[in-house]
């Protein structure tokens, strides 16, 4: 069994332990603010790599750099145009990924060979404390197998990898609850690569017009723009719909997750929260807690227009995209 805390957060000799762990070459599951990551030292090779094996992620998807500081961060990029300062002083510590032109200390196994790396000062304390302790900046994908829902529990985290991680710090429900926006300012325009809570509406009033990647498919094969966004993903095991009205739903045995509906009496409902921040706070642990209860589809209300939603709605189209779903 991997270690965890029992307390609501991880002691300073827990989080030291932690830290020793990561410069030993081991890997670390740590709380975010968006989900919970597996972490390895950003700059051992061999270390990262094994994030790939526990992950059973293919190694052409990048993976995101963690920092603790501007002056981490600028160590790890060839470039730091006036446009990153801009949004790493609006919006880190928080759930915002900068994709940059990579410093030569960064192994191409972070970057599954792309010049280029991601970097994101996440706004979790236990996280913080983990990268000062570790005195490393440390690579990690969200902290669950490759297609799979991320975590955003602790208990989510070891229900997903078990024995295959030597710690998990417990640092409660994630805050934000959906992952990263990923922005590229390696290329012009900048370019969006992933939708996520820092919106692009507030990264155009910062920096001016951004380009959306859009949608891309499953292809796999050499290393796509930003791997991540590969259509199967964020996916529970069972059926997941998308539906306006409820109507549209099928027979058989399911739930339906809305936010203001009246469902008829036989049909098994969750009441998610009106605002959209509240929302992704609830969506994962909403659906990992769904996909244990062995129902035939877990059918959903499709989220509301605006730039708020944009985020929720792209994690949702990818859930339920998966094989096998509809
Ligand atoms: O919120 C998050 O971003 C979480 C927490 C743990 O920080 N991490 C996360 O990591 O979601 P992961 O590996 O599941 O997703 C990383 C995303 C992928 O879409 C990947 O393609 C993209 O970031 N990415 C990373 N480095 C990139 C690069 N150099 N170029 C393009 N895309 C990159
Ligand atoms: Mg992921």
């Amino acid at each position: 069994m991997p270690k965890i805390n029992a307390g609501p957060f991880p002691d300073r000799a827990l989080l030291e332990e932690a830290g020793r762990l990561i410069r030993a070459g081991r890997l670390v599951a740590f709380p975010t603010e968006t989900v919970y990551g597996l972490g390895a030292n950003a700059l051992d090779a061999a270390a990262v790599r094994r994030i790939f094996e526990v992950k059973g992620r293919p190694a052409t998807s990048p993976l995101i750099v963690h920092v603790n500081s501007l002056e981490m961060a600028r160590g790890l990029a060839s470039e730091w145009p006036p446009e990153a300062q801009l949004l790493a002083e609006r919006f880190w510590p928080g759930p915002l990924t900068l994709i940059l032109p990579k410093a030569a200390c960064v192994p191409d196994a972070v970057t599954a060979g792309l010049p280029t790396v991601g970097l994101r000062m996440p706004a979790h304390p236990a996280a913080l404390a983990l990268i000062r302790e570790a005195g490393v900046p440390i690579a990690a994908p969200s902290a669950n197998r490759f297609t799979e829902l991320s975590p955003t529990t602790a208990e989510h985290v070891r229900a997903a990898l078990g024995e295959a991680v030597d710690l998990i710090l417990d640092g409660g429900a994630a805050q934000v609850g959906i992952e990263s926006t990923v922005l590229s300012l390696a290329v012009s325009p900048p370019r969006l690569f992933r939708p996520g809570m820092v919106t692009r509406e507030a990264i155009e009033a910062l920096i001016g017009p951004v380009e959306y990647a859009g949608r891309l498919e499953n292809g796999e094969g050499a290393a796509h723009p930003s791997p991540g966004m590969h259509l199967r993903h964020y996916s529970p095991r069972t059926a997941l719909l998308l539906i306006t009205d409820p109507r549209e739903l099928p027979a058989g045995r399911g739930v339906c997750v809305h936010r203001n509906w009246r469902l008829p009496s036989e049909v098994a409902g969750v009441r998610m929260p009106e605002s959209s921040a509240a929302y992704a706070a609830a969506l994962y642990e909403t659906l990992h807690r769904l996909d244990q209860q062995g129902w035939d589809w877990i059918a959903v209300e499709a989220p509301p227009e605006g730039p708020e939603w944009a985020a929720i709605a792209d994690r949702l189209r990818r859930a339920a995209s998966r094989a096998g779903g509809r």
